[in-house]
């Protein structure tokens, strides 16, 4: 039996967000965590996670911007994922992130990206992403080298985010 279990989301400002992940030597030995990671993404409710948002400092990160509430999910695990091509032309998506909840920002990225990968299976694998989909590929492949969307903002308007989560991690630990 395959039971799933949710993970506990690491909050900013956490150290282990801010490291650069390692490779995955063996795909196969992160199923577990994989399908872990799926379900802890879903229940959120989110739309992307990275490892080291579990507190595993591996490069993996699941995905599934599926937006149409009646559509199948389309549960995605990208091992070891690598940026190989980007759009000039960028898009700006309001962002948001588990590890910093209930704050938004407007983030401009490339609009395309082309990603190769590894899968659980230990397959090459090579897609285009664009949309909100590139949007989250390369906010979750930022996770796995220890960088977070709020780094994108001006330093004041980071060092006040960082202060309200540091505030709601203080509240959390005394309730
Ligand atoms: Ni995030």
């Amino acid at each position: 039996m395959n039971t799933m279990a949710l993970r506990d989301i690491l909050i900013h400002p956490d150290p282990r967000l801010k490291t650069v992940a390692g490779p995955v030597s063996e795909p196969s030995d992160m199923k577990k965590l994989a399908d872990d990671m799926l379900e802890t993404m879903y229940h959120a409710p989110g739309i992307g996670l990275a490892a080291p948002q579990v507190g595993v400092l591996q490069r993996m990160l699941v995905m599934d911007c599926v937006k149409e509430e009646d559509a199948p999910p389309q549960p995605m695990v990208l091992i070891n994922p690598k940026i190989v091509w980007s759009s000039e032309e960028t898009n700006v998506y309001e962002e948001g992130c588990l590890s910093i909840p209930e704050i938004y920002n407007d983030i401009e990225r490339p609009a395309e990206v082309e990603v190769t990968w590894t899968s659980l299976e230990g397959n090459e694998q090579s897609q285009r992403f664009d949309g909100l989909w590139a949007t989250c590929v390369q906010h979750e492949i930022d996770h796995l080298d220890g960088k977070l969307f709020i780094d994108y903002l001006k330093p004041l308007k980071r060092q006040m985010i960082t202060r309200k989560m540091q505030k709601l991690k203080r509240e959390k630990a005394r309730a």
